[in-house]
């Protein structure tokens, strides 16, 4: 909490005007899983109505199209979803959302180059934002660096934690619209395509596929974001996106298949369930894509038993298969731990962690000193860049004023 302190004494510059809360839009409007040719807008209104969006090329909207109108309603805590197809490849797109009476900021992201072209990629990653550590200053920051896609990974909120313990639905709910009334995350999320997956404080710390909150946590966690579900799978929240020839970026849920941590390690024991395994590896596969990128929330080694470490089995079977099917260059992205780090392990890939972006940061990096750990940094908040451009990727971690803690280039041989 001391370093908490230290952080939030020091003066930011704010690098674009932070929108105010809407009372049409309290939760201000957000873009996800966008690919070459569709995104999903997200809003949550204030009251039940029906909800259009509108989405274009001009930035003031003119000529924009306006889609069918989706109604906001109690049952899904009137949030709602718009899937916008017929998207241009390598383009800027403009949206917002139009109710009877009014209409919310505009929005903007770019869709993903089209599968065949060398284009570049500049994301960000980071994970863990707890309502208690409000402002999250960190998001302007980060905005400031106009980067394609932001991989959220998990611990979005802290159910379990902070200011309310959420047992009940709406209670889960409330925890969403909380991290929402801040003004930074909601700029943020209004001007970035976001790709966003869970890890356990959606649900309950350190949680597996017995808790009994886990559907709850499952609906809230899904209408407070503009993830993309296949009508047939529900519940399903990996998926991957391709970025031209450069990425293909692969989004696990490490959560709601995983056995019990305390269940002894071996081959009956999984972090991924049996299909997602084999999506992740007939993936890597397949892929031509010049990097693969992992996004796993939780750390492949050294850090104990309800991250890979406890899962060792399931672990070593996957980067056996990436060095022996020469599946690479594969880069994983976590969050979870609370300090940042850069490791490469012996199989080959690439390990870079970061955060928290806003919660209690690690006094010490627990991985530190341990075999192929390069660089690790505790007591600050953090994010990740990454960026991909002719053949060439760096990797770079920040903390909340920007301050550049450590850089470095991946050399990407197969
Ligand atoms: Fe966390």
């Amino acid at each position: 909490m001391r370093a908490r302190l230290l952080l939030l004494g020091s003066v930011i510059v704010l690098a674009a005007p932070a929108a105010a809360q809407s009372p049409l839009f309290p939760d201000g409007i957000a873009s996800g899983d966008v690919t070459h040719q569709a995104a999903v807008i997200w809003t949550r209104t204030s009251l039940p109505t029906a909800v259009a969006v509108e989405i274009g090329t001009d930035p003031q909207l003119r000529g924009a199209r306006r889609l069918r109108p989706v109604r906001a309603t109690p049952v899904t805590g009137l949030a709602v979803r718009v899937d916008a197809d017929g998207l241009q490849p390598a383009q800027r797109y403009y949206y917002r959302a139009v109710v009877p009476g009014g209409r919310s900021e505009i929005g903007t992201f770019v869709t993903a180059p089209a599968p065949g072209a060398a284009a570049p990629l500049s994301l960000l990653w980071g994970a863990d934002t707890m309502d208690l550590f409000q402002p999250f200053r960190i998001f302007t920051a980060m905005q400031a660096r106009g980067a394609d896609l932001f991989l959220y990974l998990g611990d979005t909120v802290y159910a379990d934690l902070g200011l309310e313990r959420a047992t009940t639905l709406e209670e889960y709910r409330r925890k969403y619209r909380a991290n929402r009334a801040d003004a930074s995350l909601r700029t943020f999320l209004a001007r970035t395509a976001t790709w966003v997956t869970w890890d356990d404080h959606e649900v309950a710390n350190n949680f597996d596929r017995t808790h009994p909150r886990l559907a709850i946590g499952r609906q809230a966690f899904i209408e407070a974001w503009p993830i993309r579900l296949d009508p047939a799978q529900p519940t399903r929240l990996y998926r991957s996106l391709r970025w031209g020839r450069t990425a293909e970026i692969f989004i696990l849920d490490t959560r709601q298949y995983r056995n019990r941590a305390a269940t002894p390690d071996g081959p009956d024991k999984t972090m991924l369930g049996a299909e997602q395994k084999r999506w992740l590896l007939d993936g890597l596969a397949r892929s031509d894509a010049a990097v693969k990128i992992v996004a796993s929330t939780v750390i492949l080694r050294y850090h104990g038993r309800d991250s890979w470490g406890g899962y060792a089995h399931e672990r070593d079977e996957l980067l056996r298969a990436i060095r022996d099917r020469g599946l690479g260059p594969v880069i994983f992205l976590a969050g979870d731990v609370h300090y940042a780090a850069w490791i490469r392990h012996a199989e080959g890939p690439y390990e870079a962690v970061a955060g928290p972006l806003a919660a209690i940061p690690a006094r010490t990096a627990h991985v530190a000193g341990r075999p192929g750990v390069a660089w690790t940094a505790a007591g600050a908040f953090t994010y990740g860049w990454l960026r991909i451009a002719d053949g060439r990727a760096r990797v770079g971690w920040y903390d909340e004023e920007d301050r550049p803690l450590h850089e470095v280039d991946v050399p990407l041989i197969r």
